[in-house]
């Protein structure tokens, strides 16, 4: 945890914002696997580890944005809990490190809330993305699952957001320790990446160099010799002298902060010249968008450069043709890539997803494309110093997409489709890092992990 004064602070500016009603931020419970006692890993809820630092189930906060008073709500372990779990602290105890004054049973919370409601107040609640809380919240307010997202408090979701949006040198630093864990996972992987090894043999080793680091994996781990297929969970091939293995994988650390890196290789160790030229467009595109990184830039607009960068080096391979801003702008170029180039990160590595896309990635001034490959940018909006992101660009030759296209006559004054189709068993790049916004530009966050050709080749002892 940080210090009690850091949560005090954060709660205090919250309070500020939403001015009025009461704010009512759930923690998470532990969710059975395959029988009650049997629980997937906990992970607590990004808004209250914010907000509350308390990484333990069943504790709830409530801060009277009138009055100023904090309330934790949660029960005393049962000695049977302490015999199975080892000491506990009692709530009151978990309380005061949050810097929170009152702590009170859990079941008290539900007449809390009712009470403030027959009064007429409001309550500011977050939209749930879990059915346990969801159906706390049914419990507690009386609101159906079905209006629960519509009812959640976008008072609550915007302050939220302007204040998670800009990380503290505290949350940078724990950014960075995620990094260090990053670049221990992405080196070995690239040392393993070896003809007859399975992609599950590489995967356990990463997953557990990401637990040695003290947290876990940010996400489930992309890693495949498919890498066309954006998410890959599936770690079941062999690899294979002429494929690539992508790996798309991050850590986070005791405190929950992340880290989401893509590095692309070539099994055995030195790429063809055909893999080496796409992989080259790509790195172009990634390095060019970091360059364009600083404060009041639309990060729409860093998208879109990559695209371009993408389209120009795919017409120098042969595969796109015509006038490249136009085929940019109507969206051809989505073929190759049919993602947004990155999103923020932070206690989340899709940061405050939960709490709705749009209103963390885009506002007024910038608004969601419906064009498709753009639409899926899940960052769109004006770039300010204390953000961080990532960028992540690639270029996938996915045959079904490259088919339905191809079939629709879609672009066909952009797209050599005839070229494309030779390249249907080439699989896909992506190359992912995570930057830091500052007042001037951007730093790149960690130990560079090696992404150019030879920095690749030589790390894999190629
Ligand atoms: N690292 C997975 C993603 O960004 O979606
Ligand atoms: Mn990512």
């Amino acid at each position: 945890m940080f210090s009690k004064e850091t949560y005090a602070k954060r709660r205090n500016a919250l309070r500020e914002t939403v001015q009025d009603g009461l704010i009512l931020i759930l923690g998470n419970v532990d969710v059975p696997m395959n029988y009650r006692s049997n629980t997937y890993r906990f992970r607590q809820d990004s808004n209250f580890l914010y907000f509350v630092g308390l990484d333990q189930q069943g504790l709830a906060a409530v801060i009277d944005a009138d009055g100023g008073e904090e309330v934790l709500f949660g029960d005393d372990f049962t000695l049977d809990d302490i015999i199975w779990m080892g000491p506990q602290a009692s709530v009151a105890e978990r309380a005061e490190r949050a810097g929170i004054a009152k702590a009170r049973p859990f079941d008290e919370l539900g007449d809390v809330l009712k009470k403030a409601q027959s009064a007429g107040r409001r309550i500011h609640y977050l939209p749930p993305y879990r059915a346990e809380n969801s159906l706390l919240l049914e419990k507690l307010l009386g609101i159906p699952a079905a209006g629960q997202q519509a009812g959640a408090s976008v008072e609550l979701i915007k302050a939220i957001v302007a204040l998670r949006s800009l990380k503290e040198p505290q949350e940078i630093a724990e950014l960075e320790k995620a990094m260090d864990v990053a670049w221990l996972m992405h080196t070995t992987a690239m040392k393993m990446a070896k003809a007859g090894v399975y992609e599950h043999e590489i995967a356990g080793v990463v997953e557990g160099i990401a637990i040695s680091g003290g947290g876990m994996l940010s996400f489930p781990l992309i890693l495949s010799i498919h890498g066309e297929t954006l998410h890959n969970h599936s770690h079941a091939n062999k690899l294979s002298e002429g494929r690539m293995l992508l790996m798309d994988g991050g850590a986070e650390t005791a405190m929950h902060y992340a880290s989401d890196h893509t590095r692309t290789m070539p099994v055995g160790g030195r790429f063809s010249d055909r893999q080496r030229s796409v992989y080259e467009i790509v790195l172009e595109a990634q390095v060019k968008a970091i360059g364009a990184i600083k404060p009041g830039v639309a990060f729409r607009d860093i998208h879109l450069l990559a695209a371009s960068v993408l389209a120009e080096g795919l017409q120098g391979l042969g595969l796109m043709k015509g006038d490249l801003a136009q085929a940019v702008e109507k969206g051809a170029h989505a073929l190759f890539m049919p993602h947004g180039l990155g999103h923020m990160m932070g206690l989340d590595v899709h940061d405050m997803e939960d709490l709705g896309e749009d209103y963390v990635g885009y506002d007024d001034q910038v608004q969601r494309s419906d064009t498709f490959g753009t639409a899926f940018l899940r960052l769109g909006r004006k770039l300010q110093a204390g953000f961080v992101l990532t960028v992540e660009p690639g270029i996938y030759f996915i045959p079904a997409l490259v088919e339905k296209w191809e079939k629709e006559k879609r672009f066909t004054e952009f797209i050599r489709y005839d070229e494309v189709k030779k390249y249907l068993d080439f699989g896909g790049i992506r190359i992912e890092d995570d930057i830091l916004v500052t007042s001037d530009g951007y730093r790149v966050l960690g130990r560079p992990i090696p992404k150019t050709v030879r920095d690749i080749e030589e790390t894999m002892g190629g």
